[in-house]
C-alpha cells in the first residue's frame, strides 16, 4: 500500500508528494511541527498537541493555517487513509512559500501545511521498554527558544547522529552550567536516591513536551514526589532510575548514562510503573 500525504488541500501518495522549492520551511526552516501518537486508531493527546502548535505557530507570528476542527480532520484521516492503528501522526506547518528573503514574506501568504502518518508496532516500543536504553552526554548546541518546536533542527540531528555513532538511544543535552536540559528528541528524567524525581523546568530551556504533561498527572496519582529542578550529570550518574519521554515512545526507562550504569542496570519500578498507567491520564480522539 503507498503512503498518503496531506499537501496543502490535497491527499496524494508519498512519490507524488512535494512542496515548493522557495517554500520558507525548505529555504529558512522556518516552520513549526507536532507529533501525535497513535494508538488504536485514535490520537493521543491531540488538544495537546494543537494548544502547543498554536504557540509555537504564535511565538513565530505564523498564521493559523485552518481552524482547528479542519486540522483535526485532516489529521484523522490521515491516519486512516495509511490504515494507522498505532504510531504516529507528523504535521508541519511553515510560512508558506515566497521569493528568498530572509524577512517575513507580504501580509496574506499563505503557511503550507503537511501532514503524514505511519506505522509503527507497538511491540517495538514495548522491547525498548523492557530491555531499556542508553543515552549519551552532549553539549547543549541549539538556539535559546527550543521551546518552540520548530523544524530548525540541525542541533538535534547531529547531537541524535552523536548518540548513534556511540551506540545509544539518545543524548542527553547538557547546558554551559552543567545541567541536563533534554533529550535530543525526548525530556530527560531521574530518580533520586530519596525517590524524588526530577526534570529541568518548563522554561524557554526545553521543550514542554505533551508527555512530560501527562506524566507529570501520573506522577499525582501515583504519590510520586516531583522536583521539578534542572540535574547535573553528576546527580544523573548517582541516580537510581533515570528515563526519557516523548510521544513517540512514551516513557523509556534508561539504564546507562555515558556508559555507566543507571541503578542495577535495569528498568527501574518508577518509570516502569509510569509507562504502564499513561494512556489511563492521556486523551483520546
Ligand atoms: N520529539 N524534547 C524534544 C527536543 C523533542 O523533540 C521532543 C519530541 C520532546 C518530547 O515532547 P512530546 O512529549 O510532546 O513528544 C522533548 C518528537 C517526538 C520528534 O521530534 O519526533
Amino acid at each position: 500500500m503507498s503512503r498518503i500525504a496531506y499537501v496543502n488541500g490535497r491527499y496524494v501518495p508519498h512519490r507524488d508528494a512535494a512542496v515548493h522549492i522557495e517554500d520558507r520551511g525548505y529555504q529558512f526552516s522556518d516552520g513549526v511541527y507536532e507529533v501525535c501518537e497513535v494508538r488504536d486508531g485514535r490520537l493521543v493527546d491531540e488538544r495537546r498537541h494543537m494548544e502547543r502548535l498554536a504557540r509555537s505557530l504564535g511565538e513565530l507570528r505564523i498564521p493559523n493555517p485552518m481552524t482547528p476542527k479542519a486540522l483535526s480532520a485532516v489529521l484523522h484521516e490521515t491516519v486512516a487513509r495509511n490504515r494507522v492503528t498505532n504510531g504516529i501522526v507528523y504535521l508541519q506547518v511553515t510560512r508558506g512559500v515566497a521569493r528568498r528573503d530572509h524577512a517575513f514574506p507580504p501580509e496574506g501568504t499563505l503557511p503550507a501545511v503537511v501532514v503524514t502518518a505511519r506505522t509503527i508496532e507497538r511491540w517495538k516500543g514495548e522491547r525498548e521498554a523492557v530491555n531499556g536504553v542508553t543515552v549519551v552526554s552532549y553539549p547543549e548546541n541549539r538556539w535559546s527558544r527550543p521551546d518552540i518546536k520548530s523544524v530548525s533542527l540541525l542541533g538535534n540531528v547531529l547531537a541524535k547522529q552523536f548518540a548513534k555513532e556511540k551506540g545509544a538511544r539518545e543524548a542527553w543535552y547538557v547546558d554551559r552550567d552543567g545541567f541536563v536540559t533534554e533529550g535530543s528528541s525526548s525530556n530527560a528524567w531521574i530518580v533520586t536516591a530519596d525517590n524524588k524525581v526530577m526534570t529541568h523546568g518548563a522554561s524557554n530551556g526545553i521543550l514542554r513536551g505533551i508527555t512530560r504533561t501527562v506524566i507529570l498527572d501520573v506522577m499525582k496519582a501515583h504519590n510520586v514526589t516531583l522536583d521539578e529542578r534542572p540535574f547535573t550529570l553528576e546527580q544523573a550518574f548517582a541516580a537510581k532510575e533515570a528515563f526519557v519521554t516523548a510521544a513517540s515512545q512514551i516513557v523509556l526507562p534508561v539504564i546507562s548514562i555515558d556508559g555507566r550504569p543507571v541503578g542495577d542496570g535495569k528498568p527501574g519500578p518508577i518509570a516502569t510503573a509510569l509507562r504502564r498507567d499513561f494512556h489511563n491520564h492521556a486523551e483520546f480522539t
